[in-house]
């Protein structure tokens, strides 16, 4: 059945209902509001592809929407997808599952929402497992005769056929679906973000660096850890409490241990005094011995997790529970913020845990529901809950579904392959989610250092020592190193800030991968020209459908505008990098190059490979040991990189509260210009005064990449 009635929903943006959609979806229950005027501001699009040509049909037990394909165009997104960024040729099976260790689209945070290199995108919005087979389906109509090989005979043979459709199998009772014009790759992602109310803007103190304890320490333990941070001048902003401050952790109970943590008012405040935020581990299920306990039972699920009940955060009188136990028992005595651990569930053979698809919540929503939402729920309550206060806060959560720019909180994952969580922070970007590649252990110095420089340019910096101890300095052959990175990003934090205000405002990750900067033909340019070169054969046919290895650049991206990041994991001591157009520099090396093409870089431990885009103004502050309290204000540096003309921005606000909200922060440009002598100047253009965060301006000009510290 052809299906014509899409309507305009905002600027760019197409819906279009099918069926009759029941209870909450992920964008009912955020409940947030398009940014109509970011979107009003974005270029005038027409729909991607012909209405006509989209297709209905009633499946048993299902509908199958299915949406035309070119035969060379990639699809990426379907959130975040550890094992491949291109997900052209591939049945994404979009349901929440904390082990994703096989590629079938399962994942802790599955979006059903897809982009295409051809500059558009495309979401269901609902509750429901959806599976999306991204071109991996042929129809017997569609099959051509040509492309069928015999694999007895011919080694061309492949098992999945290019196919010419999106098929995407939807909730029987339907679902609204949603097209996200572009032009770009980048304009979809972007107005996809900014349909779901825009990017978030954490506290400044969240981009510092972050340390889990081990379980079961204690207040004095902690105290000590946080103290040698200082002693080691390592900068460290927030300490994570992992599963031992609560008296009961699996299930959980939401309460001091009483024996650890006598006087956690007390304890909390002696961290705050010398700059650290406490940040604590829990979970969703309720431990009998909870004072929530007894209040919370009828508002549960029929099933029970770990002996602890599954509370139907659907409900509003379940989150008033929650919220007030929360308020006064953490947030009131100064706790920053939470580690929303296990809302994702495992079906691992060894060790299986969640409540059932068939599980039954008072609300209605069944255990498939709840389970896709959970993750959702959580950030929801924590957040709203900080925004009561005017305090901004910024957690991790292990599951989170579509519509989350707007949430404060960054994915992470008990798995722990270095690629793979630098793929994470590529394939996050296409779908409003924020990932950390966490490093928690090493196999040697060299492992352990690679992770750390990944991490440090990544949106949450974090050493997750819960249950290695670890510290920063564990390995002092590379400790030097270590320091270095987290310094770099202190002072790296102003652009950092405005990079996650650009996210804010614009929709447009601060972390994001190549697809979003070159076009799938500048990418083939660059590849073509290196094999020519070098004689390299990088493969350029498309790996979905084939059996060979092909290059997706899923291990290198962009920090803001101006920085491209290329990390090397252990083993590696070059790679090769893909260039965008333009001037580049090497930001610690200053060696200069030509893009729009692939370079080989050599690196040994002491650096990762990051690149300045030539005439990059980056703002800059000292590298102190965390992020200055609310008031106190720091010098600014505005650091000009290659030759001639340039320019950056500057966002800047108090970092902590909700009061940009209304009206209290300022843009600012930096712009360098150069006179006939050569002489260069800088001048910080705005409307809004000075930026109050800053005791001072200076300006470096002409830097070929150096080191700022
Ligand atoms: C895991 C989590 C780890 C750590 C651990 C504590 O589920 O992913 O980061 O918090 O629980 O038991």
């Amino acid at each position: 059945m052809q299906i014509t009635n899409w309507r305009p929903s905002a600027p760019g943006v197409w819906r279009l209902t099918i069926g009759e959609p029941q209870g909450i979806t992920p964008l009912s229950l955020m409940g947030v509001s398009p940014k109509a005027e970011a979107l009003q501001h974005m270029p005038q699009v027409q729909p991607p592809f012909a209405w006509e040509s989209v297709q209905l049909e009633e499946a048993s037990g299902c509908l199958i929407l299915s949406i035309p394909l070119d035969r060379t165009e990639k699809l990426y997104g379907t959130g975040l997808q550890l094992l491949r960024m291109n997900q052209r040729g591939r049945n994404r099976y979009l349901r929440v599952n904390s082990d994703p260790k096989q590629d079938t689209g399962e994942t802790h945070a599955p979006v059903p929402f897809y982009v295409s290199d051809l500059g558009y995108g495309v979401w269901v919005d609902t509750s429901r497992i959806v599976t999306m087979y991204c071109g991996s389906t042929m129809r017997q109509e569609e099959t051509q005769s040509e492309d069928i090989r015999d694999r007895n005979t011919d080694k061309e043979w492949k098992a999945t056929l290019v196919a010419s459709r999106v098929e995407i199998r939807l909730p029987v009772e339907g679902a609204d679906v949603y097209v996200f014009g572009g032009p770009t790759l980048s304009d979809a992602v972007a107005r996809y973000n900014l349909f779901c109310g825009g990017g978030i803007l954490p506290p400044k103190w969240g981009l510092g660096f972050w340390h889990r304890v081990p379980t079961l320490y204690t207040d004095q333990q902690v105290l000590e850890e946080a103290e040698q941070f200082r002693r080691h001048d390592i900068p460290c902003d927030v300490i994570g409490l992992e599963p031992g401050w609560h008296s009961q952790s699996y299930p959980v109970s939401y309460e001091w241990e009483k024996s650890r943590f006598p006087e956690p008012e007390k304890f909390v405040k002696a961290l705050d005094q010398s700059g650290f935020r406490v940040n604590l581990w829990e979970h969703p299920f309720v431990s009998p011995k909870s004072e929530l306990y007894e209040e919370l039972k009828p508002l549960s699920g029929s099933h029970s997790v770990w002996g602890g009940l599954a509370p139907d955060y659907s409900l509003p009188a379940a989150v008033e529970l929650y919220k007030k136990q929360h308020e006064e028992q953490h947030v009131n005595i100064g706790v920053s913020g939470y580690k929303l651990d296990e809302c994702d569930g495992s079906d691992l053979t060894n060790n299986s845990w969640m409540f059932p698809g068939h599980a039954q919540f008072p609300s209605g929503l069944d255990g498939e529901q709840m389970r896709q939402m959970y993750g959702l729920m959580f950030q929801k309550m924590t957040a709203e809950l900080f925004r009561s206060k005017n305090r901004r806060t910024y957690g991790l959560v292990r599951a989170s579904n579509a519509a989350a720019s707007t949430m404060p909180y960054v994915l992470y994952s008990d798995l722990y392959d270095h690629k793979q969580f630098i793929r994470g922070l590529c394939s996050s970007s296409f779908s409003g989610l924020l990932w950390t590649p966490e490093v928690r252990r090493a196999r040697n110095a060299e492992d352990w250092v690679r992770r750390m420089q990944t991490v440090c340019f990544s949106p949450l910096a974090m050493l997750n020592a819960w249950g290695d101890g670890t510290k920063p300095w564990s390995f002092p052959e590379v400790e030097g190193t270590v320091r270095h990175y987290i310094k770099l990003r202190m002072g790296l934090l102003p652009y950092l800030y405005t990079a996650f205000a650009t996210y804010r405002e614009q929709g447009i990750p601060p972390f994001r991968a190549m697809p979003f900067v070159m076009s799938a033909s500048e990418i083939a340019e660059a590849e073509a020209l290196y094999a020519e070169a070098a004689e390299q054969t990088l493969n350029t046919t498309d790996a979905a459908y084939g059996k060979k290895k092909v290059r997706e650049w899923d291990d290198q991206y962009m920090f803001g505008d101006a920085l491209l990041v290329a990390p090397l994991v252990e083993g590696e001591s070059e790679r090769e990098v893909l260039l965008p157009s333009g001037i580049w520099y090497g930001l610690e090396t200053g060696e200069r190059y030509t893009g729009g093409c692939i370079i080989r870089v050599q690196s040994g431990l002491e650096r990762i490979p990051v690149f300045v885009r030539n005439g990059s103004v980056i703002p800059m502050m000292p590298a102190l040991a965390h992020v200055p309290p609310l008031g106190t204000r720091v010098p600014l540096e505005l650091v000009h990189f290659g030759d001639g003309m340039g320019e950056g921005n500057l966002y800047d606000n108090d970092g902590e509260s909700f009061d940009y909200e209304q009206g209290k922060f300022g843009w600012w440009k930096a712009a360098v210009t150069q006179n006939a002598a050569g002489v260069y100047s800088g001048e910080l253009i705005g409307t809004d005064g000075e930026p109050t965060s800053f005791s001072s301006v200076t300006w470096r000009f002409a830097h070929k990449g150096f080191l700022p510290l």
